[in-house]
């Protein structure tokens, strides 16, 4: 099957999503490829995709399942049976079932999953005295990333025609465990710390940090995604709620053993 058009389509606020969906593509046959990055914007327009076209979706794992707010995003976007590569990457604990939920969500939308993967990515949570997956996706995964797009790319070729797909089958079980809910927290701030410099603002995917005479994270609104504890270059952003000090501890301590990409095809 000859695809005309990439897409890669991600949601992914300490981007490592976005690294291992362009770690795939490196593998990817070399067309024209456009990216619709949906972690910024609410606003993201509806849009339909072709049977001649491919689209790779990243998205990262919020307690074992998809992140609620790349569900509804994704939402916006609709197939045609058009084949489709789906990564969940999760931050070395587990991906539970996000990866059924996100094959699930894809065939909802008429998106025909050609091949399907988990990558790891460091954790949302880590810092530099908890680590937790640091520095991943590393270069090992990089390179399992791109030789798994070129897998894709010899079965794309093997497909006789648009809209015949065999999807591979996903781990996971339905129905699906208990999402997140929203979390009764937001990152901390230390006012002694903030320059004001307002580097969190637009790095928010939910448009939760506001700035007038001091930084304010909404609290109805913060996903905890901690792209902004990540961005911030004075560390005035912190988890500081005990319940998730303690969460970030015992990831710490307990998910030291490197786990490895899954590739589904
Ligand atoms: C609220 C929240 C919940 C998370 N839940 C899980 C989880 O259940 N299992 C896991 O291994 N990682 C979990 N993570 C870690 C993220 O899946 C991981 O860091 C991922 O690489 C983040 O993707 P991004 O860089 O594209 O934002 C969670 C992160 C956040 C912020």
């Amino acid at each position: 099957m000859k695809v005309k058009k990439i897409w890669l389509i991600t949601f992914s606020p300490t981007r490592t999503s976005q690294h291992a969906v362009e770690a795939i593509a490196s593998g990817l046959p070399a067309i024209p490829l456009e990216n619709i990055d949906l972690t910024y914007s609410d606003t993201v327009a509806v849009r339909r995709f072709g049977a001649d076209e491919l689209v790779v979706i990243g998205v990262p794992v919020y307690a074992g399942r998809v992140a609620p707010l790349a569900v509804k995003r994704l939402g916006k976007l609709q197939g045609d049976n058009t084949p489709a590569v789906i990564i969940a990457t999760y931050g070395n604990r587990d991906f539970e079932d996000a990866m059924i939920e996100l094959k699930d969500l894809a065939l909802q939308a008429a998106f025909l999953p050609v091949a399907a993967c988990t990558f790891i990515g460091e954790h949302s949570f880590s810092g530099p005295a908890t680590p937790i997956a640091f520095g991943r996706p590393d270069s090992i995964d990089l390179t399992t990333a791109k030789a798994f797009g070129l897998k894709i790319s010899e079965k794309l070729a093997r497909l006789e025609e648009p809209g015949i797909v065999d999807c591979p089958e996903v781990p996971g079980k339905r129905p699906y465990k208990e999402g997140m809910g929203s979390l009764p927290f937001t990152p901390g701030l230390l006012e002694s710390r903030c320059t004001q410099c307002a580097a969190c603002l637009p790095i928010c995917p939910a448009s939760a940090i506001s700035l007038e005479s001091r930084i304010e994270v909404d609290r109805g609104l913060c996903i905890f995604c901690c792209a902004c504890i990540k961005v911030c270059p004075e560390d005035a952003l912190q988890i500081d709620a005990e319940p998730l000090k303690q969460k970030r501890q015992w990831l710490s301590e307990h998910c030291t053993e490197r786990r490895e990409p899954e590739l589904y095809l």
